[in-house]
């Protein structure tokens, strides 16, 4: 049994509405698991080494719900353009390149790093459509101590030829690297990954939807994101009523034909329709909300109350590259500053996210796709970061809530973690 003590100064969120603070406290992890938060040491755990962090944050690890790896590379630019002229211009010409193995080592060694040191424990992410080099990336993640998602993107049509791997071959190809990696990690899950609708043809659909069922995966891809991939939709895909109906009717959307579930993580739902809104709801959909993406191509502003009010599963993504910062803490709080603008701009009763709400989104709410991940409530899995939030000086009293506002609105890209543990293994 591996058990230890973590003291500092704790804050989590238990519900949307509710978080616990805890100045110079203890959280108890068990065999990977939390047993709670002590304000007092109880006497029964008086015997555990504690990893004394006096003075500092101990919050939930944060989780990714929307990543693209090969994307790393280049983020930061091309910012000026729309989604589908950035997919064109940035975006399929560096994914072509992971087609050497040797380039994609080099390329996902810094993203594998780079992860490590940030303040993500969890991450679902997407890779490139060359299962040899997802293979790299997954090796990678898995030695980096994460936990999550890592599917390569299939797509079959409207990108460049090197990217497109028809069915059969390309389900052949994607079912050989699933059955490869599923013996091969214990931490990084297959998940099943249509690029998105335009990208693929119906039968490539149901290929994926097949594979999904065979071996019981997860799915992820993109959803009502851009005006102009929406009419693009329209024009491919006219038999559906909305946008993720094409997936729903090729049984990738939650739930198969027969009723039984699966876990899917739709990335965006910008201009998701109230009948979309409410399968997802049904469905028991994730939205990925990736507030800086929807910015920087143009998208839109989702709408992330009307989600919650309506009962949809709501998590955060950084959507790298599209968001040019791998940072979740920087996620929180551009959700919050998106969630006024749509208050002001386009629904005036929609209430802004308040800072704790978007901090329960980037950790419990986003970590529901994990399992029990997100929290420091008892038998929550223990992710954890500690960070050190002196450099910003201050005469102020601060509470331990303000202290990790203060935190994500002025730490950077890169943070200065103290110490991160995933699942209970210390990994920084
Ligand atoms: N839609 C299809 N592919 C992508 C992608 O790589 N990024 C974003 N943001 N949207 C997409
Ligand atoms: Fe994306």
């Amino acid at each position: 049994m591996s058990a230890f003590v973590v003291k500092g100064d704790i804050f989590y969120c238990k519900s949307l509405s509710e978080t616990v603070s805890v100045k110079d406290g203890y959280v108890v992890c068990i065999d990977g698991r939390s047993a709670g938060v002590f304000e007092v040491l109880p006497e029964k755990f008086a015997s555990l080494s504690i990893h004394d962090y006096s003075g500092k944050l101990v919050i939930p690890g944060l989780c990714d719900l929307h990543i693209h790896a090969p994307q790393y590379s280049f983020r930061g630019t091309g910012m000026d353009l729309e989604l589908l002229d950035w997919l064109s211009r940035y975006t399929f010409p560096e994914e072509v390149k992971y087609a050497d193995t040797d380039y994609a080592y080099r390329a996902y060694s810094i993203f594998a790093d780079d992860m490590k040191k940030s303040a993500t424990t969890r991450v679902s992410v997407f890779a490139t459509v060359h299962c040899e080099a997802t293979h790299i990336l997954a090796e990678l993640l898995e030695k980096s101590g994460l936990y999550g998602f890592i599917g390569p993107v299939s797509m079959d049509r409207e990108a460049p030829q090197k990217l497109c791997v028809p069915a059969p071959e390309g389900i052949t190809e994607l079912d050989n690297w699933i059955d490869e990696n599923l013996c091969y990690n214990e931490h990084f899950l297959p998940i099943v990954t249509p690029r998105f609708v335009p990208c693929c043809s119906d039968e490539l659909l149901r290929g994926l939807a097949e594979i999904r069922r065979k071996y019981a995966l997860a799915v992820q891809s993109h959803l009502s994101e851009n005006p102009s991939e929406i009419e693009l939709v329209r024009t491919l895909c006219p038999y559906a009523e909305f946008y993720g109906d094409v997936y729903h009717k090729n049984e990738l959307f939650g739930v198969d034909k027969k009723g039984n579930s699966f876990k899917t993580v739709m990335a965006h739902c910008v201009h998701s329709t109230d009948a979309e809104i409410r399968l997802m709801a049904e469905n028991g959909v994730f939205m990925a909300h990736c507030p800086a993406s929807n910015a920087n191509l143009s998208s839109g502003i989702a709408p992330v109350r009307k989600m919650l009010e309506n009962g949809v599963k709501v998590g955060l993504g950084t959507d790298v590259a599209g968001g040019h910062s791998k940072s979740v803490l920087r996620a929180v709080t551009d959700a919050v500053q998106i969630s006024k603008l749509y208050n002001c701009l386009v629904d005036n009763n929609a209430k802004p996210l308040s800072f704790s709400e978007s901090f329960y989104l980037a950790t419990k709410g986003g970590g529901e796709f994990f399992g029990n991940v997100g929290s420091f409530e008892e038998l929550y899995e223990f992710d954890a970061v500690v960070v050190d939030d002196s450099c910003y000086k201050t005469v102020c009293e601060q509470s331990v809530a303000e202290r990790v506002e203060k935190f994500a609105y002025l730490s950077g890209e890169n943070i200065n973690l103290t110490a991160k543990y995933v699942q209970g293994n210390r990994i920084m």
